[in-house]
C-alpha cells in the first residue's frame, strides 16, 4: 500500500484546555470542523475513565454533528464497551489506560491480555465497529492481534518520538517491520503518539501505514499558527513523504 496516508486528528487536548476553566470554550466540536476543513480524514477522541478531557457529551455531539469518521479510543472496560455499542462509531481503538498516567504511555499487551481482550474485539466487531488495537510495534503483539481477529492495529510511536540518532533508526525499523508483518497477515497498520513536524516524515514514508493519528503537537502548534494551518502543514509533510 503506497497510496494516500490518512490523517486522524486527535482533539482531546482542546477539551483539556476547555476543562481547565469548566466552561464551553474552546469547543472540541469546533476543532473537529476546523480539522475537517484542513484536510483531516478522521477525528479521534479518547473517552478516558476519569473524563479528564473528552466527555460523554462530546462523544454525543461528535457522533451527531461531524461528517468525518470518528475513531473512539477506549479502554477495554464494560462501561466503554456499552458506550461504543450505543454510538457505533466508525472505529474503536482499544488502548491501555492507567489513571495515574499523563498520557497513554505504552502499547496494549495484546499477547498478555489475550483472553480479556477477545470478547471486546468480538462484541465491537459484531456491531460493525472497526476494531483497532494500540500496540507496540513488535512481532509478538502483531501475532496476538492476528489471533484476536483485529482488522487494524495502531503502532505506538512514543518510543520512536522520544529517542534520537541511532536509537531512533532502530525504532523506525521496528515500526516498518511490524507494519510489513501486519499487512502480510491482512491487518491494516496505523501509527501514532508523539508525532511532530520534525519526526513525522520517516514514519509517513513507511509504505504499509494507512493512517496516522496525531493530537498533542497539532493542538499545541495551533496556539501559534491556528488549527487549520497546523493540520494543513502536517498533511503536507505526510503527502511529501509518499
Ligand atoms: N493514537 C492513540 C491510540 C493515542 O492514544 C493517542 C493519544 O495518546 C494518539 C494516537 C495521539 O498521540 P499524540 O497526542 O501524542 O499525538
Amino acid at each position: 500500500m503506497n497510496g494516500r496516508l490518512r490523517l486522524g486528528v486527535n482533539i482531546d487536548h482542546v477539551a483539556t484546555i476547555r476543562n481547565a476553566r469548566g466552561g464551553p470554550h474552546p469547543d472540541p466540536l469546533r476543532a473537529a470542523h476546523a480539522a475537517a476543513r484542513a484536510g483531516a480524514d478522521g477525528i479521534t477522541a479518547h473517552l478516558r475513565e476519569d473524563r479528564r478531557h473528552i466527555t460523554d457529551g462530546d462523544i454525543d455531539r461528535l457522533m451527531a454533528e461531524i461528517d468525518l469518521p470518528l475513531n473512539l479510543e477506549m479502554a477495554a472496560t464494560e462501561e466503554m464497551l456499552s458506550i461504543a455499542l450505543r454510538h457505533r462509531p466508525h472505529a474503536a481503538c482499544i488502548v491501555p489506560e492507567r489513571r495515574e498516567e499523563r498520557t497513554t504511555e505504552g502499547g496494549l499487551d495484546a499477547a498478555g491480555q489475550f483472553d480479556a481482550l477477545q470478547p471486546f474485539v468480538g462484541r465491537l466487531t459484531d456491531a460493525s465497529i472497526r476494531v483497532s488495537l494500540f500496540i507496540e510495534p513488535s512481532e509478538a503483539q502483531v501475532a496476538a492481534a492476528v489471533r484476536l481477529g483485529a482488522p487494524v492495529v495502531e503502532f505506538h510511536t512514543g518510543r520512536y518520538a522520544h529517542v534520537e540518532g541511532e536509537e531512533r533508526a532502530v525504532e523506525l525499523k521496528r515500526i516498518a517491520d511490524a507494519a510489513a508483518l501486519a499487512t502480510k497477515n491482512g491487518i491494516e497498520p496505523h501509527a501514532g503518539h508523539g508525532l511532530t513536524y520534525d519526526n513525522v516524515v520517516p514514519v509517513a514514508a513507511v509504505p504499509q501505514l494507512a493512517e496516522l493519528n496525531i493530537g498533542h503537537f497539532l493542538i499545541g502548534e495551533a496556539i501559534f499558527i491556528g488549527l487549520e494551518d497546523s493540520v494543513r502543514r502536517m498533511r503536507g509533510l505526510m503527502d511529501q513523504a509518499r
